[in-house]
């Protein structure tokens, strides 16, 4: 194997059989070409990774034959080759795209020096460039699954919303795909070889959220040790991604408008304000509308964040969507644990059709995970499907021609135990999601049989 591939394109076959000489000495492999065209033809057939170009060739300027190549293959890495006197010329390649340029008579240890430096680069580039193709393929339209007319709208909308860069808020219950949404939105706007930056709210302590968002400058407080890059700093180019912004307190909601109205912001500790390229997408499972009623939410921030609107349907109210997710959560775990898999049985999918999903698409991928870490044949059956699923079909009995009584506490030990799950099984959350009492809530737990084992 050689080190490399490289190319001297050269009209002199002097100059030309002693840079290969030389080179194919340091186990390089050396293609050679005289002009632009020759030249053409070598990188279409060879996997070139320097191109080492004359300043003049017998009819064309060496420059020309750079750009040439680069509209063929813009990873390659060019490097020129001038005369002494004509040092502004090797400086005019750079700017067209040569990435570096060395002199005649070429100096051979000097030469090497920056070829390995180009090399390197070369090495670099690439692995930015696959990296990328991962990432685009990874939030590529294969894996936002969906087929019910709900979703179109949403994905119409996504399209929509990559083409500007305005403030989206992204809605719906946990598990739903905002996170999805989010990303979707960012890779397919013209931000996508900016930074994707995200910031779960919740998870932060509340001390720290201001210097987390905004930076700090160096002692701004106890521990400030360094400057701190905040992630509107950091998210510059690119998209910062604000997930669960009902959380936030009301003094940062006020710091948060500043910036989405004047693009400013200023680091704590500094009274400097620093602007930033960023564009904003916010999710929230909250009613924001019902916490501006209650004064939790600032409506002048509401509006601000509301540019464009995008509320992710819940699972339930687009069964058609199921099918597909599932194939695809089957293709994605089944290739995770090598087991060849390839469907499920009629009387599976239909226990899934009638599932409610109070988790969501997260849920069901949970579920499908698990069938598939379970599943022994070729296709998931109803074994393979949490017992859960089929207690749900009792549950979901008609309530019709049951004393009152009984309905209501059907209704509400269902109710109790879709917010549980809701919630993480998280007892203050959840009694605060319900409007009750973490008391109330314990004894009702109690009273129908929902306390954890
Ligand atoms: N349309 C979809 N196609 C494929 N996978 C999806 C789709 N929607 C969601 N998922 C997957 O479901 C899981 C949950 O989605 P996501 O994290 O985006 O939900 P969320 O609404 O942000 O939840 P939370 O409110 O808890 O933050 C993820 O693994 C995501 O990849
Ligand atoms: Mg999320």
């Amino acid at each position: 194997m050689p080190k490399a591939y490289l190319m001297v394109v050269e009209d002199d076959p002097l100059q030309r059989r002693l840079i290969k000489e030389n080179l194919e000495a340091e186990e390089y492999a050396v293609f050679e070409a005289v002009s632009g065209i020759a030249a053409l033809n070598v990188i279409k057939e060879y996997p070139i990774d320097i191109a080492i170009v004359d300043y003049k060739l017998e009819n064309e300027s060496g420059i020309d034959v750079i750009q040439l190549l680069l509209d063929q293959n813009p990873l390659l890495t060019p490097i020129m080759v001038t005369a002494y006197s004509n040092v502004e010329n090797a400086v005019e390649a750079m700017k067209k795209g040569a990435y570096d340029y060395i002199v005649k008579p070429l100096d051979f240890e000097k030469f090497l020096l920056v070829l390995n430096r180009a090399l390197e680069r070369q090495k670099l580039r690439r692995e930015v460039t696959q990296l990328q193709d991962t990432l685009e393929e990874r939030f590529s339209s294969q894996n936002f699954v969906f087929s019910s007319p709900k979703m179109e709208e949403v994905a119409r909308l996504i399209s929509k919303a990559s083409k500007s860069d305005a403030t989206v808020l992204i809605s719906g219950e946990t598990g739903t795909g905002k996170d999805l949404v989010a990303k979707s939105i960012h890779f397919s706007s013209r931000r996508k070889n900016g930074p994707f930056i995200a910031l779960n709210i919740p998870s932060l302590p509340e001390t720290l959220i201001e210097s987390e968002l905004f930076g700090a400058e160096k002692g701004a407080y106890t521990g400030a040790h360094e400057r701190k890059i905040g992630k509107f700093e950091a998210a510059s180019g690119g998209t910062l991604f604000l997930d669960e912004i009902g959380d936030l307190t009301l003094p940062l909601q006020v710091k948060l408008l500043r910036f989405l109205q004047e693009k400013e912001f200023y680091r704590l500790g500094s009274s400097r304000p620093q602007k930033s390229d960023v564009r904003i997408l916010a999710a929230t499972n909250q009613d924001l509308e019902k916490m501006m009623d209650s004064g939790d939410f600032r409506q002048d921030l509401f509006y601000r964040l509301n540019v464009i609107r995008l509320h992710v349907p819940v699972l339930r109210e687009r069964k058609d969507d199921i099918p597909g997710l599932v194939d695809h959560f089957i293709r994605i775990y089944g290739e995770r644990e090598g087991k060849q898999i390839a469907g499920i049985t009629v009387e599976a999918m239909n226990l899934l059709l009638r599932y409610s999903f109070p988790g969501n698409i997260r849920e069901l991928e949970n579920i499908i995970e698990r069938a598939v870490v379970f599943s022994e044949g070729a296709s998931v059956t109803s074994e393979d499907l949490p017992v859960f699923l089929k207690e749900e079909r009792e549950e979901a009995l008609p309530l019709e021609g049951l004393p009152l009584k009984e309905r209501v506490e059907r209704i509400e030990r269902l109710e109790i135990k879709k917010a549980l799950k809701e919630n993480g099984g998280v007892k203050s959350r959840t009694a605060r999601a319900l409007g009750v009492t973490e008391r109330i809530l314990s004894y009702k737990m109690k009273l129908y049989g929902l306390e954890k084992k």
